[in-house]
């Protein structure tokens, strides 16, 4: 045997390691050690190419409505009349909140809209007579004709997307994935023609719905926008819908006084983005944008849908406001669609070279109308530049003009009278009458899903004594969800809906006509031991990306106590669950002898009431019917389950449902949580103002550290003090005020940041400094104390005082090159200071990067 000397032997051996190393850095480049068969995710670096359109392969269809020639004949001539000022004015649409009436005179805008939360006076909870009083207003002043103009009428859109949502009294139906499970097809066409005249009434002219998307990712915030996974089911209710709100084409009763304008959204591909972020990039295949995204389009165009929205989201890299293969050359060339393409809120300033005020390349990519909420001012100026200088051809915007003319003509407009003059203005008994009500608690019953019911506890007898409880049961509110008075549907009060019910209120109706008693407490205690508890719960209200989530996990823990401790003293649960989406909620499902998805049922909550309890004679009066239209996860982390898709494992498949027939018992469920959810929420460390579990917030001053459980807490030696606010939803933010040294940190089990680092991701949070006078503070990340990258952020944090909300965007790498141990991060997240410091955080994530490296706040 050759001798080996000793430090050749160490050369060897250091060799091994070396390769061994270099083995599983391979490896684990390709995501996993053991699958290396997997596909490396995309760099960050690769150029996205955006896909190439091949029309041919997309429904050749004509437009249903054959154009009038008397009605071409008055665009012409009004083409004719118009000056440029006038044309440019007609194709953007301002908010209400950011222009008057004598304004959009003026400048002839075409539209105006008001967005989730812009009201009359700026009132949320404004009558039905002021949104009338100010329909007038803006319809007299677009049809002034003292400065010499031609005085085209201008519509007004608005967001009634589950009932007319805006105004205070309407009827509330359940959100669309609760319509989705009803899957009732001739259900949706009332709903079409109901929402129709609760908008009539306050005299608007058309609304922004329906909803197409066929959403496949329920991180998604708007998942409950959507009907369902299944694109048959969109595409089946697509025509009823488009139908019930604006009449039958080619019949009378098209665009009659009985109808307005409807909406098909957002085109296309919104449903589809990687990851379920909101206004994200889908990079499916055109097959997949056609057959999934885009079933809907196809039978809501053959049934006359007279606008479609452009949608936020890119198709591999390239936003839809931008394209003209698929706003002109699919929507209109193959699809046929004749009425106008309207932006969605400055979508079109997300386009590569646009911005809010100016962007010819949507226009000239086939965009009819800019929904300029905000910047409707510097964009008309902007465009009618850019007209002049033929950036935009005159052409174009004739053809842009001509057809929210010809929108506007099919629609009446021309010869309406004023909005609060037209056949069912002001006939404000129409909001929440009787008939509607009926309608829209048909919707709640046929919108409920049974997962569980052991033993067949439901229906109830309703001669019992029953305890309701719950956050969610005596809130109407929280039943409705987002886009409900305001954008987000959040601060909002029983008396805020002065015809709505909430569901205990319908479980009280039930049960003393059968003479039970009832009991309501939101935390569970009683007078009485009942025989049954009904547990009210679930997700707060939440629109567009404010409710994008990094995984389904029901994260609240209260309720879950709830339930076990009313099973202890022996009382059968019966859980109501409220939200937009299936969610993990194994641990609320072992908990409850039976439960119910609810969805976000509106105003109607006597509807669950309907089918919890037999009715007086203790008959039972209806069936569960609803069916799963969105597959239920088996794992906070099944966010992209679909039907049809492969290895398919849900908890509960598309198209479950239990009948109060079948005699089947769920066994208990495991309650074990994947280990891979924390690598998942190595992404998001703060959302909406709490740590994302399994990250903890820490307070740490010379006492000690101390763990916060609490809306408003102090370190040990009160050197810091957090505390719980609201900005854009209740409690999704919290103050922090330094007293003395301390440090704020978010901590959990270390997490391997290399990678992300080495591609150019970056730290980012929401923030606003209230006060600034600590003498020293600093942004950190890493692992202890001899590992761990500091910031200086003292006087940049200074020159944030008072500026309102900032977003922070920090390369990772900055923290890397201050001396942080990417490899092994605890602590993802730390301010220190001293006295003299307040603060505001909403949010504490990794992204990608916004610019260039920068390490500057
Ligand atoms: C939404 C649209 C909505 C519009 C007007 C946008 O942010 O994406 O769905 O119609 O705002 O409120
Ligand atoms: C929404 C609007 C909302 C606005 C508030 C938009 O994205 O679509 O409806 O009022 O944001 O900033």
């Amino acid at each position: 045997m050759p001798k080996i000397n000793q430090k050749f032997k160490q050369k060897l051996s250091s060799l091994v390691v070396f390769s061994t190393l270099l083995a599983t850095l391979a490896a684990c480049s390709n995501g996993s050690s053991e699958h290396t068969t997997e596909k490396p995710q995309p760099l960050l670096a690769e150029k996205i190419t955006a896909i190439t359109v091949t029309p041919e392969n997309w429904p050749k269809q004509q437009s249903p409505i054959k154009r009038i020639p008397e009605q071409e004949a008055k665009i012409a001539a009004l083409l004719a009349k118009m000056t440029l000022e006038e044309k440019v004015g007609q194709v953007i649409q301002a908010d209400i909140a950011s222009i008057t009436p004598q304004e959009a005179g003026k400048y002839n805008l075409g539209s105006v809209l008001n967005g989730g939360s812009s009201a009359p006076n700026g009132d949320i909870h404004a009558p039905p007579q002021e949104w009338l009083k100010l329909a007038d207003q803006f319809y007299q002043a677009s049809t002034d004709t003292s400065d010499g103009g031609v005085g085209i009428p201008l519509l007004w859109g608005i967001d009634a997307v589950h009932g007319n949502n805006n105004v205070v009294g309407a009827t509330l139906f359940p959100h669309n994935i609760g319509l989705g499970a009803a899957n009732d097809p001739d259900l949706m066409r009332k709903i079409g023609e109901i929402t129709a005249k609760e908008i009539l009434v306050v005299g608007i002219d058309w609304t922004f719905a329906p909803t197409l998307a066929v959403v496949q990712n329920d991180k998604w915030g708007r998942t409950y926008e959507s009907y369902s996974e299944n694109p048959a089911i969109v595409a089946s209710f697509a025509g009823p819908l488009v139908e019930g709100i604006q009449g039958k084409v080619n019949t009378d009763k098209f665009l009659s006084q009985e109808h307005l304008l409807a909406n098909v959204k957002h085109f296309l591909g919104d449903g589809g983005t990687q990851n379920g972020k909101d206004q994200g990039d889908s990079i499916v295949s055109e097959a997949a944008m056609r057959d999934i995204h885009g079933a809907g389009y196809p039978p809501a165009i053959q049934h006359g849908a007279q606008v479609v929205m452009a949608s936020f989201n890119s198709w591999h890299g390239r936003k839809m406001h931008g394209s003209r293969e698929m706003l002109n050359d699919i929507l209109v060339e193959r699809l046929g669609f004749d009425g106008l393409v309207v932006g969605d809120w400055n979508g079109h300033g997300q386009v590569a070279g646009c911005s809010n005020v100016s962007c010819p390349q949507a226009f000239n990519a086939g965009l009819d109308m800019f929904m300029a909420p905000d910047s409707w001012k510097g964009l008309y100026q902007n465009t009618l530049k850019q007209v002049k200088s033929g950036e935009i051809s005159m052409a174009r915007l004739d053809e842009a003009v001509s057809r929210v003319l010809r929108v506007k003509l099919r629609a009446g407009l021309f010869d309406a009278k004023l909005p609060s003059k037209r056949s069912y203005a002001g006939k404000f008994e129409l909001l929440s009458s009787k008939e509607h009500k009926a309608v829209a608690r048909e919707a709640v019953r046929k919108s409920l899903v049974l997962l569980k019911n052991n033993n067949q506890l439901l229906p109830l007898s309703a001669n019992s004594k029953v305890l309701v409880a719950g956050g969610g049961a005596h809130n109407i509110g929280q039943q409705s969800g987002g886009w409900t008075l305001s954008w987000q549907g959040t601060g909002n009060k029983n008396s805020h809906f002065p015809k709505g019910e909430s569901i205990y209120q319908g479980i009280q109706k039930a049960v003393h006509a059968a003479g039970g008693q009832v009991e309501l407490s939101e935390s569970g205690e009683f007078e009485t031991q009942p025989d049954v508890a009904i547990v009210v719960f679930g997700e707060q209200p939440y629109a567009e990306f404010q409710g994008d989530v990094a995984d389904l996990d029901y994260k609240p823990t209260a309720d879950l106590a709830l339930l076990t401790s009313l099973k202890q003293q022996g009382i059968p649960t019966v859980t109501v669950f409220l939200s937009g989406r299936g969610m993990w909620v194994n641990p609320e499902l072992n908990a409850s002898d039976a439960f119910v998805a609810a969805w976000l049922p509106g105003s109607e909550g006597g509807g669950v009431a309907d089918l919890l309890f037999k009715d007086a004679q203790d008959n039972v009066q209806y069936d569960f019917s609803g069916r799963l239209s969105f597959s239920w996860p088996a794992s906070p982390l099944d966010v992209e389950l679909n039907i049809g898709d492969e290895n398919y494992q849900p908890l509960f498949a598309y198209g479950y449902g239990l009948s109060v027939k079948d005699q089947q018992n769920l066994e208990l469920l495991s309650e074990a949580v994947d280990p891979a959810v924390s690598q998942v929420n190595d992404q998001r460390f703060l959302f909406a103002g709490d740590p994302v579990q399994p990250w903890r917030l820490v307070l740490n001053d010379s006492g000690g550290n101390t763990q916060v459980s609490a809306s408003s807490q102090a370190s040990s030696l009160s050197k810091l003090l957090v505390q719980a606010t609201d900005h854009q939803a209740q409690e999704d933010v919290i103050e922090a005020t330094w007293q003395g040294v301390a440090n704020l940190l978010i901590q959990g089990n270390p997490i391997d940041l290399t990678a992300k680092t080495q591609s150019g991701m970056a730290l980012a949070f929401n923030y606003k400094v209230l006060k600034q006078q600590a003498t020293k503070v600093t942004l950190s990340m890493g692992c202890g104390a001899d590992c761990i990258g500091e910031l200086d952020i003292t006087s940049a944090l200074k020159s944030k005082l008072s500026q309102g909300w900032q977003q922070a965007n920090l390369a990772l790498n900055c923290f890397a090159k201050a001396g942080s141990n990417m490899e092994k991060v605890d602590i993802p997240f730390m301010l220190a200071a001293d006295s003299g410091l307040t603060i505001q955080l909403s949010e504490v994530k990794i992204v990608e990067p916004e610019n260039t490296e920068s390490c500057e706040l």
